[in-house]
């Protein structure tokens, strides 16, 4: 059954919110679940052109028109085949395949500005002072203003910037169970690179966007729903819409709940990327393991087969030697003792060949 607003369990159909969770992704990542957050938006104030910075798979996109906007520019420098074919299937939808944000000095001023592209102090610092100081009434929505990225630079692969603006990257995550970067962690597996240290300066977007609010005027409010990586609203107050906005935010960017639930689905998240990185370690020892024992033995197999022919021509020359002997024994008809001396021979020769052959195995 659903409410409208979510799927729950009845007792004719007691597995209904099991199917919708499963039917979920592992990481909620998309900025498509705040469609409430943006309907607060949408209602407060006057919407009509959206730009949004990282498009994706363009699901998030698609939710302005449902909502009232009449324009959606989409800015992605690396938008796939599926991406292109949904902005073209609708009216009123933008794709911009170029990089923010050199991008926006082309396209009209925005009344919504979703920034959620390349996620690092150079980039992000500068998409805000542009938006700052260009487009001073529009709304800024920011995601990732919360662990992983709040205070530590992502770097889309291969990363335009240059040296100076970034920090030493490396191809290690993070994970919330110890401060160390690790290979274990939330890695970017050839998407992104992150900064290998945290903190500091010039380091993660929500450091970008307090430098960048620092260094311009007017009152400005910034606050942020903490969920799926954080979502920051940013906006200028001073009027009564505003004044509406932030109190019809309240619920969302006051709640302890929320941010009770996000820490839960961090933690257990880097715990799930831990157990699978064990998990694909374990294997790959196994299979080295079996591959070992394969290959020892095939070598048993061999040292078995020459042993077992060393041993038949050990045999074969025992008796040859014993032949020899008794034909010398009855033609002489001396001694057994003193004809010994052939056979014996012949037996230490083997004696000592057999020795070798099962030491050298
Ligand atoms: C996290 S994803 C965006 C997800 C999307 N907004 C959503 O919520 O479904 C980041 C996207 O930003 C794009 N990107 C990376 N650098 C960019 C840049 N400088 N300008 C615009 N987009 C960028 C990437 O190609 C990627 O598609």
């Amino acid at each position: 059954m659903s409410s409208g607003r979510y799927t729950f369990s009845t007792r004719d159909d007691p597995h209904a919110q099991a199917r919708a969770a499963r039917s979920q992704p592992l990481l909620l990542h998309s900025v498509q679940l705040f469609r409430e957050i943006f309907a607060v938006i949408y209602r407060t104030r006057d919407i009509h052109t959206v730009i949004e910075i990282g498009v994706e798979s363009g699901m998030a996109s698609a939710l302005h028109l449902g909502l009232g906007a009449s324009a959606v520019y989409g800015v992605d420098p690396h938008p796939d085949g599926d991406v292109r074919a949904r902005f073209a299937a609708m009216d009123g939808m933008h794709l911009v395949e170029q990089a923010s944000p050199q991008a926006l000095e082309e396209l009209p001023i925005g009344d919504l500005y979703v920034v959620d592209g390349d996620h690092n102090y150079s980039v992000v610092h500068r998409e805000i002072s542009w938006i700052l100081a260009h487009a001073p009434n529009a709304v800024v929505v920011t995601h990732d203003v919360l662990w992983p990225c709040a205070r530590r630079d992502q770097y889309y692969e291969p990363s335009p910037l240059a040296a100076d603006d970034r920090h030493d990257p490396t191809d290690d995550g993070p994970t919330v169970w110890h401060d160390e970067m690790t290979p274990a962690g939330f890695v970017g597996a050839g998407s992104f690179t992150a900064a290998s240290h945290a903190g500091g300066e010039r380091n993660g977007v929500s450091t970008a966007i307090e430098d960048a609010l620092s260094s311009t005027d007017g009152d400005w409010r910034f606050e942020i729903v903490p969920a799926v990586f954080g979502l920051g609203v940013l906006f200028r107050t001073g009027d009564a819409r505003s004044a509406t906005m932030s109190r019809a935010l309240a619920v969302y960017t006051e709640s302890k709940l929320l941010a009770a639930l996000e820490n839960n689905r961090i933690a257990l998240y880097t715990q799930v990327l831990q157990l699978q990185y064990e998990a694909a370690a374990h294997a790959r020892d196994s299979d080295q393991l079996a591959e070992t024992v394969q290959s020892q033995a095939q070598q048993i197999a061999t040292l078995q087969a020459a042993l077992a022919s060393e041993r038949a021509s050990a045999a074969r020359a025992r008796d040859v030697a014993r032949t020899a002997s008794s034909s010398t024994l009855s033609a002489n008809n001396t001694s057994p003792h003193a004809s010994a001396h052939p056979a014996s021979a012949a037996a230490s020769f083997l004696r000592r060949r057999l020795h070798f052959v099962l030491k050298e195995r």
